[in-house]
């Protein structure tokens, strides 16, 4: 998550045995960014889960080329592109073993995706934290199964291990979480974003075009605290990925799960206790069952970097 997620929610979350991921431009500057990848991969270790790094393909993202060349360099195992699927990302992924998921919101992106070679498709359902969409999980789960039999990943709302075992049962493969992690201990996000996440229920968050040029979800008293009228916000501008980082920074992001998250626990706690209440619901025996298939394939991946490099072959719990 942009300007939430860096080294330690990653580290800390792929040790618990769930596949953690961050933005590449939650770093200033691409060697920055490379040294956040040194940093997890040097603390990881061999029976972490893999992780994944979130590339912005979109022309105004000026480090696009020389991010994806340092992600390459350093095999990351996922890659995880949001805005723009493009064959040549996927074919440069593949060519070191690494798996491409793709950020859809409709049908006509999955298609795309799909035809560009992604290894994943990721529903990014209504009330999903960031730059969410606006269709029905259920609903849009079955369009994109009817023509898509790789990985697909739910994204929106989820927080808890009992809708990650509704995820696995209405037809996805892995859930995706976001603003369940916000409010952990190792998330980046400032004190007073979490506190407000603790506080806000579902009809709190504001569905707009205005802050990021595209329809975002944000905190409702973000916005006011910004010195904006909810009900009456600017008119949006061109979305500019240059200039998101001051938008982001006033106004927060959350999605309508907001209401299910009531504490700070550090990600092992939180993982834990997703596995234990998947567990308790039947989708055991172990926390990776939900998403197996894809959880599989990527490390898979990461097996064959790891051989590769003479580390033994991780066994999955
Ligand atoms: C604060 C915040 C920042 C996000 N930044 C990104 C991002 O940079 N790239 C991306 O692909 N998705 C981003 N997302 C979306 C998440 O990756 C994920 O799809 C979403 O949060 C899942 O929905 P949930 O928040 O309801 O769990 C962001 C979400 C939030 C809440």
């Amino acid at each position: 998550m942009f300007l939430v997620s860096g080294p330690e929610l990653v580290i800390e979350t792929c040790r618990a045995g769930v596949i953690g991921t961050f933005p590449a431009l939650n770093q200033r500057t691409t060697d920055g960014y490379e040294a956040w990848l040194k940093e997890i991969r040097d603390r990881l270790e061999p029976d972490s889960a893999p992780f994944g790094v979130n590339l912005i393909v979109h022309r105004t993202n000026p480090r696009f080329p020389e991010d994806l060349a340092v992600t390459v360099k350093h095999e990351v195992p996922l890659v995880i592109t949001s805005l723009g699927a493009v064959r040549d990302v996927v074919e440069a992924v593949h060519s070191y073993g690494g798996l491409v998921f793709h950020d859809v919101i409709n049908l006509r992106h999955a298609r795309k995706a799909a035809e560009a070679g992604a290894d994943g498709l990721i529903a990014v359902c209504g009330g999903a934290g960031g730059h969410a969409g606006t269709l029905n999980p259920f609903a849009f789960i079955d369009e994109i199964r009817g023509f898509f039999d790789k990985t697909i990943i739910l994204s929106g709302s989820i927080s808890n291990g009992r809708q990650v075992a509704a995820a696995e049962m209405m037809g996805a493969d892995l859930a995706y979480l976001g603003t369940r992690f916000i409010a952990t201990r190792e998330s980046l996000a400032d004190e007073a974003y979490k506190q407000m996440i603790l506080d806000a229920a579902a009809q709190d968050i504001v569905y707009t075009p205005s802050i990021s040029g595209v329809h975002a979800n944000f905190l409702r008293p973000s916005l006011i605290a910004a010195g904006l009228d909810p009900e009456n916000l600017p008119p949006p501008g061109q979305m500019n990925v240059g200039h998101e980082a001051k938008a982001w920074k006033e106004v927060w992001s959350a999605g309508h799960g907001v209401g299910g998250v009531s504490d700070i626990p550090t990600c092992a706690d939180l993982c834990r206790r997703l596995a234990s209440s998947m567990k308790r619901r039947g989708a055991g025996p172990r926390p990776a069952r939900a998403i197996e298939p894809a959880y599989l394939e990527v490390t898979a991946a990461a097996s064959t970097l790891m051989e590769t490099r003479g580390h033994p072959e991780k066994s999955i719990q």
